[in-house]
């Protein structure tokens, strides 16, 4: 294992070191004045270094000369306010460089520098240095990238580029592209938490101390001192862009542009001074695919090749003009009373086809109809997306953060619109009737806004709850029936024929099959022991919290008995057995797409519990045991809220209580606090499994270098031989080393390194692009 745990070095060493020395007569000498319309030219006489217009003013930066010098390739400080044209950046004769604006105003530039500086250059390169009385440089424009790299330029790992906001306006703007300390290079809309899901294009290496860089001759690689890991451009396998004539009159310019894409340019030179532009590359095809184009509650589509936003049903633009900044409801919202009362308010419109971010708070199986009903009659549902593949329900608040058209998943958006009337109509009552109906609905509106406050999201989860017990009566549209039931241990008994069959033993005691409805619906019974001595009420509270969770893959507890001493959970009936049977048992293995599903579906239960619970519920019991089967074949997540039940003097002696050998992540043997992230190791470790079709150890493996799987795979990843864990058997390779990618990625040491479950589910989806390797 200790192969594969990445530990994180201090890059330290620069990347390139072939920057030249500038010629004599190229040198900025202090004691040099520079106004506005003048500037500093490289000795090409390609870069100019000066000022450029920067909003309704000017500011200083480099530019590409031609073509009326709209190609700005840095700003130095962009987000100050703009300058007027009788500002002057003044190289004084003690050598520092000061900004002269008209109020009199001194401001260093380049302060990180360590003064005094002997001389400055503007390089061929369009780098500008400042040097010492070595001729070292001191400071230079290539360490501090704002929208470009240009050919020899690096952008370190942990560096950044921003888009800028507009053509005139180069201050900061809406997308930045990050080369992360894991590895990865991704782009963010500049206002969300780079959050995995917020990415909306990533190379998918995963390594240490990487670096972007672009070469003098316009390849734009990702390496390291050591490693060349990726080439981003040219692609070799592509016979158009092979990219051969590394041409002393070309020029090359990665850019974030203002639209969000990173795009590769060239310029090349002709011989009257003025130049050409070609895109060479782009690492997406159209703006629509960028996370945040369009503003919240909008989507993007192509016309004519122009991406334009389009508000959702029922919603207008914010600001018509430009109109990416999002949408808002153009109706009133009603109070929020709960049930078929709340629903007169609103109608369903639907949109075909449209996906959009964010983890639902509710995530049911259910037909499209109850869907419907079931998001009008909640008052906390903005919309939900219908996925006609698993007929399953996900809610969702406003606003809808990246929305956008998705033909090949197939949702249909279910949209909750206001009806023009913004009150009901009390025909039937008094006056005084009205006004009261009035003060109990804002009352109520009052309430929900303090308890939002108060607590935040989760609260809406229980008042839906609430809600739904009160109303017990009316179809709610559910599948089930929501609350927990409590069951006297004598009804058990009896349902489990005196615990007759039993079905399995767990870390926390046996499971039995039992029939409740004069045996018509099954349930598994679950008799738990070795517990922490718990209070009844702590215990009902947690059964409480273990019931409110609602998801698809998730085993779905249906009641509960605490009696003196005796603590049984009562779940549906999963009949295909576990994945453990799946996969281990010999009779048919399932098939590749199959086993990717079951993948999928085991990380969405998992995020769940720890992104969409109350508070994050850390399973740390994952294994191919725990994960069931029901009857068509979805794979769901049992055991999960139990952990804490176990007796704390067990989880330091014997690491079988909690989590399983084999499955358990380092840090359960170390002093240190566990995370989420011990649920990630034991997923990787289990993804491993389902890739291979074996257990993570198996003493009867072929060869001694097989016995433990995770160290077989990572041997055969190294060596690029990943087919030969899959021999026999009709695979998708890319699909292959994706699975092999994220399960290895998973199983790093340090908790820190392994992705959340949501990039897990991003990467799988193949959201997050892998790069050829060279
Ligand atoms: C620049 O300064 C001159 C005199 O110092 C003044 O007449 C002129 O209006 C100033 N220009 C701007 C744009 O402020
Ligand atoms: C650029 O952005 C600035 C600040 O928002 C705005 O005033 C200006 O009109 C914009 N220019 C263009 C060309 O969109
Ligand atoms: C460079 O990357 C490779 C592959 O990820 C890694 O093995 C190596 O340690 C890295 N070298 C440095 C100096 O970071
Ligand atoms: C740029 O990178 C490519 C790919 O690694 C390499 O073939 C080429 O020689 C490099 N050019 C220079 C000038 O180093
Ligand atoms: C190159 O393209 C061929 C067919 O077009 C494909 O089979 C091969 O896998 C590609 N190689 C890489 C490295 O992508
Ligand atoms: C640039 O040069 C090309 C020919 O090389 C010419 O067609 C074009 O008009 C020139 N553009 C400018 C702005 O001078
Ligand atoms: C962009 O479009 C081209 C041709 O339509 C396609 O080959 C390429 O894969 C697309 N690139 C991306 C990143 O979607
Ligand atoms: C809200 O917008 C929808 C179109 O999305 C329109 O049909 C409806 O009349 C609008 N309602 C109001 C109150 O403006
Ligand atoms: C609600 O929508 C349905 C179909 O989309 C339509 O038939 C019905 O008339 C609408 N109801 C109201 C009150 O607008
Ligand atoms: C939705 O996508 C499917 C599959 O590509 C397509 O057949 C259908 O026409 C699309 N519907 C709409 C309304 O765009």
């Amino acid at each position: 294992m200790a192969s594969i745990s990445i530990v994180f070095l201090v890059l330290s060493i620069a990347f390139v070191c072939g920057i030249a020395q500038p010629k004599q007569d190229s040198q900025i000498s202090p004691g040099t004045l520079l106004t506005y319309p003048g500037s500093w030219l490289s000795p090409s006489k390609r870069f100019a270094f000066g000022f450029h217009q920067q909003g309704s003013g000017f500011a200083v930066g480099i530019w590409l000369v031609g073509k009326d010098n709209t190609i700005i390739v840095w700003t130095e400080n962009r987000d100050d306010p703009p300058v007027t044209s009788n500002t002057t950046l003044d190289f004084t004769k003690d050598g520092k460089l000061l900004l002269r604006t008209e109020q009199g105003q001194k401001q260093l530039i380049a302060t990180s520098a360590t003064y005094p500086v002997s001389f400055a250059a503007v390089l061929d390169s369009g780098n500008f240095a400042l040097y010492d009385k070595d001729s070292k440089i001191i400071w230079q424009s290539f360490d501090y990238p704002t929208d470009t790299i240009l050919g020899g330029q690096t952008l370190f790992n942990g560096g950044q580029l921003s888009s800028s906001l507009n053509k005139s306006d180069h201050s900061t703007g809406r997308f930045h592209l990050s080369m992360q300390s894991d590895g990865n290079l991704v782009l963010y809309p500049a206002t969300s938490k780079d959050d995995v899901g917020d990415a909306y294009w990533a190379t998918y290496n995963y390594g240490l101390g990487f670096n972007l860089h672009l070469n003098s001759t316009g390849s734009l690689i990702i390496s390291n001192e050591s490693n060349l890991e990726a080439v981003l451009y040219p692609d070799f396998n592509s016979s158009s862009s092979i990219n051969l004539n590394s041409n002393r009159n070309t020029i090359y310019r990665a850019t974030l542009d203002i639209d969000g894409i990173f795009r590769l340019y060239s310029h090349t030179y002709h011989e009257n001074g003025n130049y050409s532009v070609s895109r060479l590359w782009s690492a997406l095809n159209s703006s629509c695919e960028v996370n945040g184009f369009c503003g919240f509650n909008s989507f993007c589509t192509v016309d004519n090749n122009q991406a334009v936003c389009h508000c959702l049903p029922g919603h207008d633009f914010v600001n018509p003009d430009p109109n990416i900044l999002g949408c808002e409801r153009n109706f009133s919202e009603a109070g929020c009373n709960g049930g078929k009362e709340n629903a007169a308010f609103y109608n369903i419109s639907t949109v075909e086809n449209m996906t959009w971010g964010d983890t639902p708070y509710f995530d049911e199986k259910m037909s499209m109809e109850d869907c419907s009903s079931s998001c009008l009659e909640d008052c906390n549902c903005g919309a939900a997306l219908f996925d006609h593949d698993y007929n399953s329900c996900q809610k969702q608040n406003f606003p809808l953060r990246y929305v956008r058209r998705d033909e090949k998943k197939g949702y249909t958006a279910l949209l909750k619109v206001g009806l023009n009337q913004k009150k009901p109509q009390p025909s039937v009552f008094s006056k005084i009737a009205t006004v009261q109906i009035v003060l109990i609905t804002s009352g109520f509106t009052i309430l929900s806004c303090v308890a939002l406050a108060t607590f935040g999201r989760f609260i809406l989860k229980i008042r839906v709850l609430t809600y739904k017990r009160l109303l017990k009566n009316g179809n709610l549209g559910l599948p089930e029936e929501v609350t927990l039931r409590l069951f006297t241990y004598n009804e058990l008994k009896r349902a489990t024929n005196g615990f007759k069959e039993e079905l399995g033993k767990g870390s926390f005691g046996a499971v039995y099959k039992g029939g409740l409805n004069k045996g018509k619906k099954l349930v598994a019974v679950k008799r738990l022991e070795k517990l922490v001595e718990e209070g009844e009420r702590e215990f009902r509270a947690e059964m409480r919290a273990i019931g409110r969770t609602h998801h698809r893959n998730l085993v779905r507890l249906l009641g509960f008995c605490a009696e003196g001493t005796k603590r049984l959970l009562v779940y549906e009936f999963m009949s295909n057995g576990s994945l453990a049977d799946l996969l281990f048992g010999a009779i048919w293995r399932p098939d590749w797409n199959e086993r990717l599903r079951i993948a999928l579906d085991v990380a969405r239960g998992i995020l769940y519990l720890h992104e969409e619970c109350e508070a994050p519920i850390i399973h740390c019991d994952i294994k191919p045991r725990n994960i069931l089967m029901d009857d068509c074949w979805n794979a769901k997540i049992s055991d999960f809220g139990l952990a804490k039940f176990l007796m704390s003097d067990q989880t330091r002696t014997f690491t079988g209580a909690r989590g399983t050998r084999g499955y358990v992540a380092p840090e359960w043997h170390k002093n240190i606090p566990i995370s989420v992230k011990v649920d990630v190791y034991s997923y990787g470790i289990v993804l491993l499994e389902i890739v291979c079709c074996r257990k993570n150890i198996d003493v009867n493996a072929s060869a001694a270098e097989e016995i433990v799987l995770s160290s077989w795979v990572y041997k055969c990843f190294a060596a690029r031989d990943l087919y030969r864990l899959v021999i026999g058997e009709e695979v998708d390779m890319m699909s292959l080393e994706k699975m092999v990618k994220v399960g290895l990625w998973c199983i790093q040491e340090e908790p820190a390194l392994r992705p959340s479950m949501r990039s897990v589910i991003l990467m799988l989806e193949g959201k997050w692009m892998p790069v050829k390797r060279k």
